[in-house]
């Protein structure tokens, strides 16, 4: 007869108690499989306890399919063939809630305008998407995307970004932060990177463990010359508008880079094109990877600033030479976004809702920018601004004889959050002045005016 220790004085009910015991010790094998456990009067007499405490418990074990009743013969132990359900000793654990601090104005410049976004239309898709003519959406889509959202992808490259390529050579993955990996790995063989400094801080900080060479950065985007210096062979840049700088890539600097890039079979570009949709002067600037004639350029782009951050859906291309090396690697992986998100996605960007959506947003970007600098330049000469005309972000500059944290930190004081250029630096940069970004896609039009004047104030800056 088994023994069990039961607590009459315990908050335990002595019926949990004994199904506890008695599953513990199955789980355990302290009793085998088909063993008879004892009928219920006499293991009620045994531990001087009623028989409808043992019904209860014997009830509960063959509910949850740690015994069987065999009519008129008794309860027998089952085998368990999947993983049992451990019973976990309750820990008073205290979860704390985390409440991100609320800015009344955050000029981070990963935000967007979120009053635009065309809900109805997203809405209509995903409705027509979700009944059961979509049935096979439920199984399994192909590794690299599906190829509907990959042909929409290449016709939009070739008509907005002057780039050639084929759905076969798009990859679809949710977020650049997930796909740089694959990359990395199909290119990696005894690489060596080079990064923007300063650049785009997840890259360093989630994928080369701060190993990656730095390579400063001017008006004329990435120094070339400093990049020949090294013994890198992959170099990750944004060349239609670095960021943080906003510095775009010059036509002299391009011909150096491929050149640089051409000179080594083990040299690659990694152009990160992440918000070229949006320039307000100008032209846009045509993508690195249509000039490129030698297979180095590994084109990125995403959907997170000319969507939404939320939908998680960014794309490489790969030149035609590594194709093969990336089926021999990746054919075993699934794609990382869901297939219906894909979907909607392509049949938005089919009926030319994309395209739509980013001609409204380039213009309510362009009045928030023009209201942005407007507004600043009442502040000349007290504050200087670089990086304007494009993308959501501009960056300032404050001759104050104070360090960008206390800079930082009085604004937090006065309820604003700005974000200095030193949260992005592979290695410390020399800056003249303490430095911000002031992302301006997700403050309201009407409030940037006086965002700008409460930070002014806040940190003493006067009008011209
Ligand atoms: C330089 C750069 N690249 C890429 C991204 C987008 O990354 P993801 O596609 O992971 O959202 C951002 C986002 O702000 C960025 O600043």
């Amino acid at each position: 007869m088994l023994i069990f220790e039961l607590e009459k004085n315990s908050t335990k009910p002595l019926y949990e108690q004994l199904y506890l015991g008695i599953k513990n010790a199955i789980i355990n094998k302290q009793i085998e499989v088909g063993t008879k456990l004892p009928s219920k009067r006499k293991l009620a007499d045994f531990l001087n306890i009623s028989q409808t405490t043992i019904e209860i418990a014997y009830g509960q074990l063959l509910a949850e399919g740690y015994i069987a009743s065999r009519p008129r013969v008794g309860f027998f132990v089952e085998e368990i063939d999947e993983l049992p359900y451990v019973e976990k000793e309750q820990v008073n654990q205290t979860f704390v809630k985390h409440e991100a601090k609320h800015f009344v104005y955050d000029f981070h410049p990963g935000k967007i305008d979120t009053e635009s976004f065309p809900f109805s239309i997203w809405r209509k898709y995903a409705k027509e998407l979700f009944d059961n003519s979509s049935k096979e959406f439920l199984q399994i889509g192909e590794p690299q995307g599906e190829y509907a959202l990959r042909l929409e992808i290449a016709k939009y490259l070739y008509q907005s970004r002057g780039i050639v390529c084929k759905p076969e050579q798009i990859v679809i993955g949710s977020g650049t932060e997930h796909l740089l990996p694959m990359i990395l790995r199909l290119i990696e063989t005894d690489s060596k990177f080079a990064l923007e400094n300063p650049g785009y801080s997840a890259i360093p900080r989630i994928h080369l463990q701060n190993k990656a060479i730095p390579i400063s950065v001017d008006e004329d985007g990435l120094i070339v010359d400093e990049l020949e210096k090294t013994d890198a062979n992959i170099v990750y840049i944004t060349p239609s508008h670095q960021f943080p700088t906003g510095a775009v890539l010059s036509a002299a600097r391009r011909t150096q880079l491929l050149k640089w890039a051409a000179k080594s079979a083990n040299r690659y570009i990694i152009e990160d094109d992440y918000d070229s949709e949006f320039r307000y002067i100008g032209k846009p600037i045509p993508a690195l990877q249509g000039m490129d004639q030698n297979n180095k350029v590994i084109y990125m782009s995403t959907f997170t600033k000319s969507l939404m951050p939320s939908l998680r859906v960014a794309y490489f291309v790969l030149p035609p030479t590594l194709l093969q090396k990336y089926k021999e690697i990746f054919s075993y992986y699934s794609a990382t976004v869901p297939r219906f998100d894909q979907h909607i996605l392509a049949s938005f960007m089919k009926d030319g809702h994309f395209s739509k959506h980013l001609n409204r947003m380039r213009k309510i970007y362009r009045k928030k920018h023009d209201k942005l600098t407007h507004t600043l330049s009442t502040y000349y000469p007290y504050i200087k601004i670089k990086g304007d005309h494009a993308g959501m972000h501009i960056l300032i500059s404050i001759p104050i004889e104070k360090s960008e944290q206390d800079l930082k930190i009085q604004a937090a004081l006065s309820n604003i959050a700005v974000y200095s250029v030193s949260d992005y630096v592979l290695k410390p940069i020399e800056v003249e002045w303490p430095t911000f970004l002031l992302g301006f896609g997700g403050i309201p039009l009407e409030q940037i005016e006086p965002a700008i004047h409460q930070l002014m104030s806040c940190w003493g800056v006067r009008k011209a």
